[in-house]
């Protein structure tokens, strides 16, 4: 089922979720790059960070969160903030405490029709979590709980080194008690000289849960920019990353011809062309 360069490229999930064994693991690393990676693809790709926390604010007195701005950056964004972000909160602790202590509700709903909006403006929506799977972003209510909610397949970024085992099969065994698939999962900062936990661990995760290694991301001089689109690009796992997320569509000349009336045909005359 390779996806070749030639052919164009039709994503076979509306959404996915970039989730996480850990805060600072590395999702917005990875679901930046992502973006840049889809669009290189051919892909129009939206972003959306639903709940934020540890914002600053600017001198306009606006809230910014890093995360949005490095997502937005990378997919070229130009989509209403409020859709991308509906929440962003100052304190820098959990977002379903951040939103507490500002005395505001996150409202599930809310972050659903503005996923639905995103998702139907591109072909493919990536949407980073928050700190890692059970993290609470309303409530009890955690990140899985919004992937489920969401209906959208999960990418887990782990950490390479020693305990990532036990952090990635618990990442996947709470996704999969909520129903959420879980797409593969990648290893990051992976060393130039691993030990021996970090040459096995890919494959003890992969063995236990069943789940696809997407790859090990070396540390990235530009981690934020073009460093990871521009690391698959040159690594043998591209090829996979392309398959769990693309699916070839026969080019124009290869579709079946649909006989009745042409686009516009059929119509009255004055009657608009619906949109
Ligand atoms: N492969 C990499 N190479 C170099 N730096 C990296 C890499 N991955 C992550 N980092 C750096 O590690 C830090 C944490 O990464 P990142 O912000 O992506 O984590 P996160 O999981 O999104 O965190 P949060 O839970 O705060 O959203 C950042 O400074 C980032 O630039
Ligand atoms: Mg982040």
């Amino acid at each position: 089922m390779s996806v070749r360069k030639s052919t164009l490229a039709m994503a076979r999930y509306r959404g996915v979720l970039v989730t996480g064994t850990d805060t600072g693991v590395g999702k917005t690393v990875v679901a930046a790059g992502l973006a840049r990676f889809l669009r290189g693809e051919g892909l129009d790709v939206g972003v959306m960070k639903p709940v934020a926390s540890g914002a600053v604010e600017s001198e306009a007195g606006e809230r910014v969160s890093s995360d949005v701005v490095a997502l937005m950056t990378a997919a070229c964004c130009s989509d209403p903030v409020e859709w991308v972000n509906p929440y962003c909160f100052i304190p820098p602790v959990a977002p379903a405490l951040a939103a507490e202590l500002e005395g505001v509700g996150v409202d599930l709903g809310r972050i659903g029709s503005c996923y639905e909006r995103l998702s139907s403006r591109h072909q493919l929506t990536v949407v980073e979590g928050a700190g890692g799977a059970l993290t609470p972003v309303a409530g009890k209510l955690s990140v899985a709980d919004l992937a489920q909610r969401l209906r959208i397949p999960a990418l887990i970024v782990s950490r390479a080194g020693l305990g990532t085992i036990n952090h990635t099969v618990m990442t996947v065994e709470c996704l999969r008690s909520r129903g959420v698939e879980c797409l593969g999962f990648f290893l990051n900062r992976f060393p130039r000289t691993p030990d021996l936990a970090e040459r096995t661990n890919a494959g003890r995760i992969a063995a236990i849960t069943g789940v696809l290694h997407l790859g090990s991301i070396p540390d990235l001089e530009d981690p934020l920019d073009s460093g990871f689109a521009e690391h698959f690009l040159r690594s043998p796992d591209r090829e996979r990353l392309r398959e769990v997320l693309l699916r070839a569509e026969p080019e124009e000349s290869m579709r079946p011809r649909v006989s009745g009336p042409r686009s516009g045909e059929g119509r009255r005359s004055g009657e608009a062309a619906k949109p």
